[in-house]
């Protein structure tokens, strides 16, 4: 007997109250919050035929885009491929993770495509797709994408709020900022929890320069962002810049120690939002002291290089903040080796991780014709940083 989620797109499982507990893990999953890994687990261990639950499980560990990860990614498309006959999108999304895995993320996002063309109503494609999209440097697709599910998504059916916060937040990278607010306003009005959403209106507040409007954003919903979410350092970060905008030195470290400082739970994204951050306070001139080496300490345990261009980026902030020259140069040799590949990572790291970090190095030992010359020659492929507009700007913070 065929079942369908609440969007009536048909999944695999052995009956419904599988495919509730699928929705509720999907629920932790668009919202940046709980334990999904564990909630898929749990829905697994009851019916190991739920073929969507394994490829979820999946995709979540693709999308850390950490080494250690990747085992685990291929044993769930693995049990995906062992709990039986799968639906035709089922098999694509195992294709979009391997082909994620391999780092050819245009191949990952064709497949995404695929599905959305024949379900446009699937959540977890869409959510993967935008991270693909975002982790890729797709900017158009990431208003285009949401925007054609929302076209297919009756205002009364479950998940809609989630898909207009990933539109607010392809709004705003496609620089329309008064839709991307009244998109965003609308996502978190469906869905106070919506960190993303939440997300996408600070990005508009951050870009048209309205900082003491973010810090009243954030402060009036801390509860939402800053609880039990694996996006809580991230936004934290962008409350720091409307902090750090307004020269409030001391409001910038406060949130430094209690978001951004690294610990044992904090993942390579964290890692990264805390070097951008201590690296604009050193453009700004204020010293970050000690925190630059333990930083840098974090980095040496959590990263590995030539897995996606903006952590290498931001691991070499990190060293050359932390004046760490032999593992600067160790990085910088190690990237170069890796570029000499010919998958999309290595045409990445050819056309901007390599100049990118070049230029940070070079900044750092006081030559500053080269870090104009590099990243003023870098153009539209600055883009293949990755991540969003506030976090490239670091690029031209560097320059001035
Ligand atoms: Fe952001």
């Amino acid at each position: 007997m065929g079942f369908a989620d609440p969007r009536g797109v048909p999944l695999t499982a052995r009956d419904s109250g599988s495919i509730a507990a699928f929705e509720e893990a999907l629920g932790q999953i668009l919202a940046f919050a709980g334990d999904p890994v564990g909630a898929l687990d749990r829905l697994i261990e009851e019916d190991p035929s739920c073929v969507q639950a394994h490829l979820a499980k999946a995709a979540i560990y693709a999308w850390s885009l950490h080494p250690s990860f990747v085992g685990r990614a291929r044993e769930a498309l693995a049990a995906a491929e062992a709990a039986g006959p799968a639906l035709d999108h089922e098999r694509r999304q195992a294709a979009a993770v391997k082909a994620w895995l391999a780092g050819r993320y245009d191949e990952a996002c064709r497949q995404f495509d695929a599905i959305l063309a024949e379900e446009p109503r699937h959540l977890t494609a869409l959510f993967f797709a935008h991270q693909a999209d975002f982790f890729a440097g797709r900017t158009e697709a990431l208003e285009l994408r949401p925007r054609r599910t929302l076209e297919a998504l009756p205002e009364d059916l479950p998940g809609r709020g989630f898909v207009l916060g990933m539109w607010a937040f392809g709004l705003e990278e496609t620089a329309r900022f008064g839709e991307a607010e009244e998109a965003g306003r609308a996502a978190v009005a469906a869905a106070p929890r919506d960190v993303w959403a939440i997300h996408a209106v600070g990005h508009v507040l951050e870009e048209t320069g309205r900082s003491e409007e973010g810090i009243l954003w954030y402060g009036e919903r801390e509860e939402d962002w800053a609880g039990n979410s694996y996006f809580a350092v991230h936004n934290a970060w962008h409350l720091a810049l409307y902090h750090l905008d307004r020269e409030e030195e001391g409001a910038v470290l406060s949130i430094y120690e209690r978001f951004l400082a690294p610990g044992r739970r904090s993942i390579l994204l964290n890692l990264c939002d805390a070097a951008a951050l201590l690296w604009r306070l050193h453009l700004a001139g204020l010293p970050a002291g000690p925190r630059w080496q333990t930083l840098a300490d974090a980095f040496a345990a959590k990263y590995r290089p030539g897995c996606h261009v903006f952590d290498d980026v931001h691991a070499m902030l990190a060293f050359v903040g932390a004046d760490r020259r032999t593992e600067a140069a160790r990085l910088m040799a190690d990237l170069a080796g890796i570029a000499e590949g010919d998958d999309e990572r290595a045409r990445q790291l050819r056309r901007a991780g390599l100049p990118i970090c070049r230029a940070i190095a070079a900044f750092g030992q006081g030559d500053w014709r080269s870090t104009v010359d590099l990243l003023s020659g870098l153009g539209e492929d600055r883009r293949l940083m990755t991540g969003s507009h506030a976090q490239r700007d670091i690029l031209e913070l560097t320059l001035i």
